[in-house]
């Protein structure tokens, strides 16, 4: 990527102290960018300031909340780009409390979106979508052209949030765009519990050599490391082509379940798992096999991911064997 894009770019990232955004966060400022962070840090998401230990001096950080309009409204001014991340990404949170999850994934975005509007006009927004979209897939591999059918209420709030940036790209010239993202893996992710990954929690358990659970293990997923997620994100900001787009991201293998607790077992050089049937609540939201198609954006902008699963599980193994005290 050329340096020049984002030198001296004024950049906002919303959720920035989570895992992706934080990710991100590193590679603008030594890309030259002007960067400022928005994050909430409620505890049950995955914002940690240890996240961005060592950048403290290269960035701004402001703690509030995007269901603040009154913030937004002034974070969003004399910004270049919005990489738009913050969220609430437990599936299993958005059934227990689907309010919460209504105002973060789709009322907060819908007022970001204003504060652009009406504050901003000139900004361009990243929006990080999933998945979850779809619902339960209904051929393999998933392209851009499947159904929309949520299978849970964090899927359907995602979506509308989705939605409302096109919406505002087609509408009111407010350049906008959405990357589905897929189960994406990498240092900083959230280890504690399940709610932004089960793998996480593999992670977190094997380092603590504890057994740890795969549910059924047939199914079959595709991981994004998160290198690879933050290379999407900036090859899109960069391009005008993507404004109004939507686009997938996907790894560089498919794998089941079952295969990836194997293959994690073999790059930590030891541990175990244990196979149980899922909750039956949990059953009831899962989307069984997914896998993307991503060769949209393989054409439109080149991006294909490049770190394989064994190395980005290697690198997340090593990342957390020295820092796993920051994230439990
Ligand atoms: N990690 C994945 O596998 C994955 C997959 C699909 C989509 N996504 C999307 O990517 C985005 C980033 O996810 P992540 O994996 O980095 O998760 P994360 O939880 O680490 O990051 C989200 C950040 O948003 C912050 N946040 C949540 N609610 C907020 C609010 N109301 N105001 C301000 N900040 C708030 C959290 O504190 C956290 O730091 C999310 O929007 C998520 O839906 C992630």
């Amino acid at each position: 990527m050329d340096r020049e894009t984002f030198a001296g770019r004024r950049v906002l990232i919303s959720g920035g102290l989570g895992f992706i955004g934080s990710n991100l966060a590193r590679n603008l400022v030594d890309l030259g960018a002007r960067v400022t962070l928005v994050d909430s840090l409620v505890p049950e998401y995955g914002g940690n300031l240890f996240n961005i230990a060592g950048l403290e001096d290269r960035l701004q950080v402001n703690i509030s909340d995007v269901r603040d309009e009154y913030s937004l409204r002034y974070l969003v001014q004399h910004k270049d780009l919005l990489f738009n991340l913050a969220g609430q990404t437990s599936h299993a949170d958005s059934m227990q409390d689907p309010y919460t999850d209504l105002d973060i994934n789709c009322r907060a975005q819908l007022s970001i979106l204003e504060s652009c509007r009406k504050h901003n006009p000139d900004i361009k927004i990243i929006f990080a979508s999933t998945r979850q979209v779809y619902g339960k897939p209904e051929y393999l591999p998933v392209d851009e052209k499947h159904l929309l059918r949520p299978a849970d209420v964090n899927g359907i709030n995602k979506m509308a949030g989705e939605w409302y940036h096109i919406v505002y790209n087609n509408v009111y010239g407010v350049r906008a765009c959405a990357l589905r993202l897929t189960n994406t893996i990498g240092p900083r992710m959230r280890v504690k519990d399940a709610r932004q990954t089960f793998v996480g929690t593999w992670i977190r358990q094997i380092l603590e050599d504890k057994a740890f659970e795969v549910w059924d293990g047939g199914q079959v997923r595709d991981f994004t490391y998160v290198d690879d997620a933050v290379d999407a994100l900036l090859l899109t900001a960069s391009s005008e082509k993507t404004d109004g787009q939507v686009f997938n991201l996907g790894g560089t293998c498919v794998i089941s379940l079952k295969e990836l607790a194997e293959l994690l077992i073999d790059v930590n050089g030891g541990g175990s798992y244990v196979v149980r049937s899922f909750p039956a609540e949990r059953k009831k939201i899962d989307i069984g096999d997914y896998h993307a198609d991503f060769s949209r954006i393989r054409s439109v902008l080149g991006w294909e991911p490049r770190v394989s699963l064994r190395d980005g599980l290697a690198r997340t193994l090593a990342f957390y064997r020295e820092h796993l005290k920051h994230y439990i």
